[in-house]
């Protein structure tokens, strides 16, 4: 089973899957976290471009798209092989972050076409606003037009595929009751 959650930055993601994982572990299921970009040497670059003050432009996103959908592809391997062993994979990010973030869907979609579609997606949904209290030095303008447009995609996005939607704004322990709701019943169990 491969599990995703989504997001704009500042929705919580990291944690929730490390609560969620955490919670499955204790549940008697053996779990996989990985996280994308990943820490493989194209992850590491893409983290290093985006930090370069150009990084939302069209065509440096472009490029990025790109990287992504390699960082993406070294992946699967390691998926498959985790799911061949029976262990829950739990993933902070998938194709649909690029389909979100990168745009161009046609596009985008063509170069991810070697990504596995996660068995769920979970998509932690939040105003801007909060989203951006919660990141540091993230404050500007162009940040929180950039960041709505990436949500509002997000939203298009989970009627299009079916996505699980949870309110992100609500208290920490109230979005993890919400994720294992709806994760449960998935893997056979009752809570
Ligand atoms: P993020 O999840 O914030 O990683 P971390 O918390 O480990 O720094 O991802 C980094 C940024 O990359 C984030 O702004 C979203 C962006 N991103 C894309 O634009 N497209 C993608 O396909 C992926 C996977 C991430």
């Amino acid at each position: 089973m491969y599990i995703c959650l989504e997001g704009i930055d500042g929705s919580g993601k990291s944690t929730q899957l490390e609560r969620l994982g955490k919670w499955l572990e204790d549940c008697g299921f053996s779990v996989t976290l990985i996280r994308e970009p990943t820490d493989s040497p194209v992850g590491l670059l893409i983290r290093k471009m985006l930090q370069s003050p150009s990084a939302q432009d069209e065509g440096f996103q472009r490029t990025l798209a790109l990287l992504f959908a390699a960082d993406r592809t070294l992946l699967m391997d390691t998926i498959r092989k985790e799911e061949e062993m029976n262990r829950i994979v739990l993933s902070d990010r998938s194709f649909y972050s690029s389909l979100a973030y990168q745009n161009g869907e046609d596009w985008i979609a063509q170069i991810n076409q070697h990504a596995l579609e996660p068995d769920l997606v979970i998509l932690l949904d939040l105003e801007i606003e909060t989203a951006l209290t919660r990141c540091e030095g993230t404050d500007s303008f162009e940040e929180a037009n950039f960041l709505e447009s990436v949500r509002q995609r997000y939203l298009k996005l989970a009627q299009q595929h079916g996505f699980m939607v949870v309110n992100a704004s609500n208290w920490m322990n109230k979005v993890h009751d919400d994720i294992k709701r709806i994760v449960a019943p998935k893997l056979g169990m009752c809570i």
